[in-house]
């Protein structure tokens, strides 16, 4: 894949955990773990470029410039999945704001379904990051984008673990202002919409529901 607003790690631990990730011998505990560290290390790669302005300190020594994180992140979880994303995230940047969203794919349509959504009018920052482990269609993705974008929100980042090809193509055509970053794009959607090879159902194997 060419685009040049997707971005896959090619990091060795991000590679040696998602291999942890996708074996089907993998519990849901260790599993949720993985879920976290990759997360951690995606969200690292991803922010290479906020905005930082000076800061000065005083060491025990001395005075010393340093630096300080200016913009304001907002978190969009889309639930289940994006929940584990989540509190990774939050313990390297406890001052973000976070805006559960619900949305899960019809089975039979594969169209996204809303059913909840914890954002509110006067939220105000200056980039957001839709967390979602997989981005299978792209549809649950979208209407996410589409969602933040209604709220007046323009600097929006995808994070995401595994996608498919169609998923990656779905979601540039649509927000191609959107960058998209990921441990990994597979081969292809199985005919049930299922990323291959994937790792199976995300929300299910963090929360034992499989
Ligand atoms: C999964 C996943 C994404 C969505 C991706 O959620 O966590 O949100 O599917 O598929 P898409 O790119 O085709 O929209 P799911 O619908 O299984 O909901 P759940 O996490 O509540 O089980
Ligand atoms: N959602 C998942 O959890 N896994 C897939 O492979 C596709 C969508």
């Amino acid at each position: 894949m060419s685009e040049h607003h997707v971005y896959v790690s090619q990091h060795p631990l991000v590679l040696h955990k998602l291999a942890l990730l996708r074996s089907k011998m993998t519990e849901p505990k260790k599993f949720r773990e993985l879920v976290r560290e990759i997360s951690l290390l995606l969200f690292y790669e991803s922010t290479l470029d906020l905005e930082l302005a000076p800061l000065n300190v005083e060491t025990p020594l001395a005075g010393a410039t340093g630096h300080e994180l200016v913009e304001t992140i907002g978190l969009m979880p889309i639930l289940r999945a994006g929940l584990g994303m989540t509190h990774a995230i939050l313990e390297m940047l406890p001052v973000s704001q976070v805006w559960h969203i619900g949305i899960y794919r019809d089975h039979e349509t594969l169209q996204p379904v809303t059913y909840y959504n914890k954002m509110n009018d006067h939220t105000n920052v200056d980039i957001a990051v839709v967390l979602d482990p997989m981005l299978a269609t792209g549809g649950s993705a979208i209407a996410a984008v589409d969602m933040l974008k209604g709220y007046g929100i323009r600097r929006i980042k995808f994070l995401g673990l595994l996608a498919a090809p169609e998923g990656v193509r779905a979601l540039s055509s649509v927000h191609p202002d959107v960058p998209i970053h990921l441990a990994a794009i597979d081969s292809h959607l199985n005919e049930v919409g299922y990323i291959v090879p994937g790792l199976g159902d995300a929300g299910d194997r963090q929360f034992g529901t499989a």
